[in-house]
């Protein structure tokens, strides 16, 4: 040991430490393989939410990289021409466009469907992506409290009225970006909008329990269509640290706890890599109303396979955006089904 020279301990010492720690990295936040570039999506049409930073915008850069036409629907435009100005300048791809729609606001949702519809006649992927997390309570522009309002009234309205372009455009693909608190999640029909008490973690883990059942219920409603829809859950994400354990004004948690959280948290472009895979991997054409972590395929929580709640958050939904009775004059074909 005395003539070993002391750098190379030192040296192999480090080794060691990064290297377990790689290791255990992987094992924490697991290693979501990328799918093979190998897998085009040339002339594909796609609709990402809340595509303008962090997983949504890489997951629109993706797809754009893979060859796909990409509308960027978003609620503020600004960020989103910047977003979109980036991913051109990356990925080279022309066909990438900025479109307005605020998921907080029905007639929004229903006039991009709108406009939308008026300049494709087919899609292939929508990619429902947008949400907000913990949030003070809030209310959507119909009253809806934010978080229910954002992450699943919105785009259960959008994914509805898209279903008979997806429907003629099939085999097409629906991915909804839920999260693993939709396994701490309980659906509370006594008080859905949040109105006898708010608290934001439970508002945040009902409505990510609410995409879940979805995927479930409309996988079921779509048997035999060729459209499938499928839940993922993108990992913890470090864009989303400060908001996901409300550390966003503390000083010792930016000095200490961000940096060494951090290491073990997933960047955008690892958090869109399951979106990806399930939005393209040719392995899943036949895979409908699943859910998947890391690019596998995983069991949600046991209240998100339930078929009595999931038929009855369907039925609230279809009455809370009007789904079939709606003044506006784009016409929901859904109805039909
Ligand atoms: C929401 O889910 C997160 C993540 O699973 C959990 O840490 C938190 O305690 C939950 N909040 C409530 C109020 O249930
Ligand atoms: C999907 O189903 C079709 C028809 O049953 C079958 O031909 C195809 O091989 C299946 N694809 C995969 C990846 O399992």
């Amino acid at each position: 040991m005395a003539k070993f020279p002391r750098f190379l301990i030192i040296t192999s010492g480090i080794g060691a430490v990064v290297g377990g720690s790689v290791i255990l990295k992987d094992f924490i936040v697991g290693n979501g393989q990328k799918l093979p570039e190998t897998v085009r999506a040339d002339g594909k049409v796609c609709i990402v939410t809340g595509s303008n930073t962090g997983i949504g915008k890489e997951t629109a850069m993706e797809l754009a990289r893979r060859g796909c036409k990409v509308y960027m629907a978003c609620r503020d435009i600004e960020k989103c021409r910047k977003a979109r100005a980036e991913i051109i300048s990356d990925t080279l791809n022309q066909h990438v466009h900025c479109r307005k729609c605020d998921l907080a606001d029905f007639e929004s949702v229903r006039q991009f469907v709108t406009e939308f519809k008026t300049k494709e006649s087919k899609l292939d992927i929508l990619i429902n992506n947008g949400g907000i997390m913990r949030c003070p309570r809030k209310l959507t522009k119909q009253g809806i409290e934010m978080q229910l309002g954002v992450n699943h009234m919105g785009h259960f309205l959008l994914t509805n009225l898209l279903l008979d372009t997806l429907t003629s455009s099939a085999p097409s693909r629906i991915v909804n970006v839920s999260s693993i608190a939709h396994t701490r999640g309980t659906i509370n029909f006594e008080d859905l909008n949040s109105e006898k008490s708010y608290d934001p973690g439970a508002a945040y883990n009902q409505s990510k329990l609410a995409n879940v059942l979805f995927t479930k219920e409309l996988a079921e409603r779509l048997q035999g269509t060729g459209v499938i829809v499928n839940a993922v859950h993108p990992g913890i994400v470090k864009t989303e640290l400060g908001r996901h354990m409300g550390l966003e004004n503390s000083i010792m948690a930016s000095l200490f706890v961000k940096p060494l959280l951090s290491f073990f948290l997933k960047s955008p472009v690892q958090g869109a890599l399951t979106s990806i895979y399930v939005a393209l991997a040719p392995s899943l054409e036949n895979k409908t109303g699943k859910y998947f972590s890391d690019c596998k395929e995983k069991d949600p929580s046991e209240q998100a396979m339930d078929p009595i709640v999931a038929k009855r958050l369907w039925a609230t939904s279809e009455k809370w955006t009007r789904l079939y009775n709606s003044d506006s004059s784009s016409p929901s074909l859904v109805a039909a089904m």
